[in-house]
């Protein structure tokens, strides 16, 4: 482990005391930094079921490997670290939850059973997130509303139901103070995303930077909500500090950014990288994911009960990524050639 965290601070309008799980995947390892660029490196404790990958985060402050799913352990650190904030990313995505529906539901359920009975116990607030994938093909698919019909049809969408409405359960009956929002697609050049149905918007700009070409797996006609990491980070961190007078739907949050389907996200490219060209390999599992998720979700609640606003576009987004992969590129030829 990398150390205990340092001492000072309350919840409460102050420097948290945070402990995130399966914080080495796509969205922890980018919400360690920013959460540690609030609250202090040693305020925030990163935890993951895996230590082997990612050394530099690892080693960049307070580490502990955890199973999320191993509530004793959980309630050593909580109480070890004296920690009053959970941000629960600990999850299987949906490609890999539909290669292994039992595990999925074990790992999305477990663990989060095991992070609410903590929080229970030792009185900590906890950060969830849905998913778009929590609803289904019965949904109505534009402009999704904030309340509506919940029947997904992948593994991974029963668990982001489930989840919202177990955490739903733990604020009304033992007041724990509950959040979440529902994700779109996040799109992010950090950490790979971890297998789920939207990564291909995030492999099309490595491709078009690396080769100038990519092969999608879902067709160039499919809509989905999709956002760009730092307005994920910012979903995030405004709704923990948002007033708790205010919210009336506090863990499924519908947020939106932006909606886009693979052409349009390639005629976007082209107009920075004008060569870029794009060819379809249909994966029938995530195809199928695919066509069961809203186009768009609309956003209202979120905006009115803690004031939600997106930064980036698709232009922007793309922009910002080209921009960076571009750069490390360089980085990396140029380290190549010495
Ligand atoms: P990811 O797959 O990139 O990372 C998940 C991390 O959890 C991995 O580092 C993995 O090692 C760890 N993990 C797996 N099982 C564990 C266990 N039993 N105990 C502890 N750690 C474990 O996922 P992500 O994209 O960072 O997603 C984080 C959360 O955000 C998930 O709940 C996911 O459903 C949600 N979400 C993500 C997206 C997206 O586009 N990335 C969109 C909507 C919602
Ligand atoms: N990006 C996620 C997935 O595709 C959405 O929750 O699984």
């Amino acid at each position: 482990m990398g150390g205990n965290l340092g001492s000072g601070g309350g919840a409460a309008g102050g420097r948290r005391r945070i402990l995130i799980t399966g914080g080495l995947g796509q969205l922890g390892s980018e919400f360690v930094a920013a959460l540690r660029d609030l609250h202090g490196v040693d305020h925030v404790l990163l935890t993951d079921l895996r230590d082997d990958v990612n050394r530099s985060l690892i080693q960049s402050g307070p580490f502990a490997r955890l199973d999320a799913r191993d509530e004793r352990a959980l309630d050593e650190l909580v109480t070890g670290h004296r920690i009053d904030t959970i941000y629960h990313l600990a999850a299987l995505l949906s490609a890999v939850a539909e290669t292994a529906p039992q595990k999925a539901w074990d790992i999305n359920m477990n663990g989060l059973l095991a992070v609410l009975e903590v929080a229970r116990r030792r009185g900590c607030a906890v950060f969830t997130p849905s998913s778009i994938g929590a609803f289904g093909p019965n949904t109505p698919k534009d402009w999704t509303p904030q309340d509506t019909i919940q029947r997904p049809t992948s593994i991974y969408g029963v668990t982001k139901v489930a989840g919202e409405l177990l955490c739903d359960y733990y604020y009304r009956k033992y007041g724990v103070d509950t959040r979440g929002v529902r994700y779109p697609g996040i799109i992010s050049n950090k950490t790979p995303p971890g297998g789920g149905t939207t990564d291909y918007a995030v492999e099309i700009y490595h491709a078009a930077v690396a080769t100038g070409r990519y092969v999608c797996f879902l067709a160039g006609d499919t809509y989905l909500d999709m956002m760009y990491m730092p307005d994920a980070i910012k979903a995030a961190l405004d709704l923990m500090e948002a007033d708790p007078e205010r919210l009336r739907h506090r863990n499924a949050f519908n947020v939106s950014a932006m909606t886009f389907c693979p052409e349009d996200q390639a005629a976007i490219i082209r107009r920075y990288i004008p060569e870029f060209e794009i060819s379809y390999a249909i994966d029938p599992v995530r195809q199928a994911i695919a066509n069961s998720w809203p186009n768009n979700l609309e956003d209202y609640a979120a905006r009115v009960e803690w004031g939600w606003e997106p930064a980036y576009d698709l232009d922007a987004m793309t922009r910002d990524m080209l921009r960076v992969l571009t750069a490390r590129r360089g980085e990396v030829s140029r380290e190549g050639a010495v």
